[in-house]
Formats: structure tokens, sequence, C-alpha cells
């Protein structure tokens, strides 16, 4: 195990952490009660999106019964509450990061968008022979956003590589830190495989040569507790809807520093001060990175869904997915046949793996069949399914209301998947 997940687990255990009432929260969650093809629902697709407690869908039919207005725009009442309870939700996600100031969060439509405004604004300061560095277990979103910039700018794509076990390869990508990188964009957790990067170590590295750091925090916000002023990220992107929030909102967390300094990504209303024909000038931060009218509705729904994980506590969650991950790494072990892809020492909420002589597609239908609800695919990770020569794998990802006889669930269905093949 490296140091980083060492001191990561030391302070865990250093922390009391109190136990999730599982049973009880899980009646917060109205769609757990359904069933499929005469079975209970076992949701395991948490990586892909979570469900939403009550509370979140409560406010945003709330929103729109008696607080419906837009932002920042009207002088009227009900303006001024909506823009209120709009820019309560962004002092919500500056406690959940710890950022320094709220102008430092800026609403977005998910993590996509959020590295997309970045590689867009930040990337018009790149020129021909800069270097872009990556990791090799990017999701697509934090791969394709550098892509464009590069073919727009002429710099290139520098990929460090990962290990067998699928963890960063840090030597080499120390070595791939030079004079022409610019940035280092990186995730915190992999979706495709659960590695936890110790992304401190790899901002220490980079900032020892004065290289900016992006970390794609979108599995890693409802699964670890982060502090981006202990990081000392440069950038820090996430989506609500994994969060337990709606789907379509996100954040770009950016030092104000940066932010400040970079274009704006879109123009339109409300990022502006004045505008002529001849010249418009901007809005102060985070509006500049605002245009047209935002989620406001995803936005409020995002703050509920801060309050609802910030009152069962991240370092609870957090214990639960991790005992949840170990009961089902040890299930799979046992399964002959059964290939993990992705076995880092530092992992998190998620469980890769193939099934000898059966495609992941085929074994999610046939566990769809017991109820069993697992992403099958190359989680828009491509390059990590080509590194570990596979065309795809199950996924089994784990979130705050899941139970371990879900996990029975899930390798009961696996062994009918084996009998039906076999
Ligand atoms: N990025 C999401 C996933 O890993 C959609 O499933």
């Amino acid at each position: 195990m490296n140091t980083a997940a060492h001191e990561r687990i030391a302070v865990e255990r250093a922390v009391p952490v109190a136990r999730l009432e599982v049973e009880r929260l899980r009646q917060d969650f109205p769609i757990l009660r359904q069933t499929f093809h005469g079975k209970p629902l076992v949701y395991l697709d948490n990586a892909a999106t979570t469900q939403k407690p009550q509370s979140v869908i409560d406010c945003e039919a709330r929103y729109y019964g008696s607080l419906n207005a837009n932002v920042h725009r009207g002088v009227h009442t009900l303006s001024q509450r909506a823009t209120d309870a709009y820019e309560a939700a962004r002092d919500a996600v500056r406690g959940l990061i710890n950022a320094a100031g709220r102008e430092e969060i800026v609403f977005v439509r998910g993590t996509t968008e959020a590295i997309n405004l970045v590689a867009a604004s930040f990337g018009q300061r790149l020129r021909p022979g800069d270097e872009i560095l990556i990791s090799a277990m990017e999701h697509h979103s934090n791969i394709v956003p550098w892509q464009l910039a590069c073919q727009r700018s002429g710099a290139s794509l520098q990929v460090a590589p990962i290990n067998d076990a699928g963890e960063l390869m840090l030597e080499q990508f120390a070595r791939l830190l030079g004079p022409s990188t610019r940035m280092v964009a990186m995730t915190h957790l992999s979706n495709a495989l659960g590695t936890v990067n110790p992304v401190r170590h790899i901002i220490e590295l980079a900032h020892a040569q004065g290289i900016p750091v992006l970390i794609d925090g979108a599995q890693a916000v409802p699964h670890l507790k982060v502090d981006v002023q202990a990081l000392d990220c440069d950038f820090y992107a996430f989506s609500g809807h994994k969060l337990y929030g709606p789907t379509g909102v996100g954040v770009l967390y950016g030092k104000a520093g940066l932010l400040d300094a970079m274009p704006p990504y879109q123009g339109g209303g409300d990022m502006i001060r004045e505008v002529t024909f001849g010249r418009t000038t901007y809005n102060a931060l985070p509006y500049k990175f605002e245009a047209g009218t935002p989620n406001i509705a995803g936005v409020i729904a995002l703050g509920a869904a801060i309050g609802y994980v910030s009152a069962l506590g991240l370092e609870a969650i957090a214990a639960h997915e991790h005992a949840l991950l170990a009961y089902a790494s040890a299930q799979a072990a046992q399964i002959a046949g059964l290939r993990m892809i992705g076995t880092a020492a530092d992992k998190a909420s998620i469980l890769s793996f193939t099934l000898d002589g059966i495609h992941p597609h085929d074994v999610g239908t046939i566990l769809d069949q017991h109820g069993v609800a697992v992403r099958a695919g190359h989680h828009c990770a491509m390059p990590v399914m080509e590194r570990f020569g596979v065309p795809a794998t199950v996924r089994a990802s784990f979130a705050l209301y899941n139970l371990r006889e879900e996990v029975d669930a899930l390798f009961a269905a696996v062994r009918a998947a084996q009998e039906v093949f076999a």
C-alpha cells in the first residue's frame, strides 16, 4: 500500500465514525422500494448516478411550487428569494469542499462541462510545444476536452501509465512533468477501476515545478471527504447527480487568482458588467463563468443533497462503503473465472470485473433479470479497457444505502449467470 493510502486510513481510523443506520436511511429513497422481474431492486450502479432522497425530490418540487423566478435579475420579492436560495447552495458547496471563498464556486452542468470550461478557457494560453499531462485511467471527459484544446493550440497530450493493479506509476508520472507541462489533469477516484489516486502527492510534485492541477472529482466527492485547500488543487470538478442531487448541475472549483485571469467560457446574460457593440466588460467571479439562466432548481436541490450527506457525515458514508467493498471483494475472490479489474491498494466504492467466457453485457442482462442493476460497458474509459485487454467490464458500485444482503444478491446472480453459460 502506498504512503498516501496509509495516511488516509490512519486518519480514518483516528476519527471515531458514526455507523450509518442503513435500513432506516433506505426509507428516504422511494425508488428503492420497486421490484423488477419480481425481485427487489438491488441498485449497484451508483457510479453512473445515485438515487435521490425524498428531501432532494421535495426541494426541487418546492422550488417550482413556490419559489420559481429567475436569479440575479429581478427586483421583485420572488426573484430575490430564488436568488437567496441559489446563493445559499453556493455556500453549501463552499462548505462541502472547504473552498476559501464562495467566488471560487462556479455552477455548471456537470463534471464534463467543468473540465471543458477549463480546457477551453485556460487552454487559450496553450502554445505549440506545450504539454498537458493526464493519466491512463481517465474518463473520456478528462481526455477529450484536452485533446480538443491540444488540436486548437498545437500542444500535446502526455499520458502517465498505470500498473497492473490500476495504480498510477508515480515515478513515470514525475518523469513526464517538465518545463513544457502547462497542466496536470487527473482523476481523484477512477470510475472504471475504483483506484483512489494520491492526489495530494501528485499536486505537490506538479506545484514544485509551478504546474497547476485539475482534479476530476466526479467519483470522489460522494465517497471521500474532499478539502480543496488541504489538497491545494487549482481546479476541482464534480457533478451533483452522483452526490444524491439532480442531474444537469455540477461544480467547478477554481482558485480565485486563476479564474480571475481566465477569459470567459461562454458569453451571454449575467456574465457581463457592461455591453456595447464595441466592447464588453465582464462580471465578477463566479458570475463571469455563469452565462445564461442556470439550472436554478438543480442548484438549490444540490444544496439539499449536500445537507443530506453532511448530516450523515462523509466519514460515516465512506466507512460503510469501505466495508461493503471489502465484503464484496472477498466474495469475488471466491468465484472461479472471475477476474477483478482494478486491484489498487487504495480503492473506494467500485468493483469492476469480468467473467471468463461471458461477455459483460450478457452478465449485465442476466443480473438485471435478478433485479440487480450494474453497469456493463467501457465506462467512458476505453483506454482503461485497452490497458487491461478487455472489451468491457461489469461494474458494481456502492452508495450509502446499499446492504451486505445486496452484495450477496449480486454474487448469487453472478453464479446464476455462470450456470447459464456453463
Ligand atoms: N461517468 C459515469 C460512469 O462512470 C457515467 O458510469
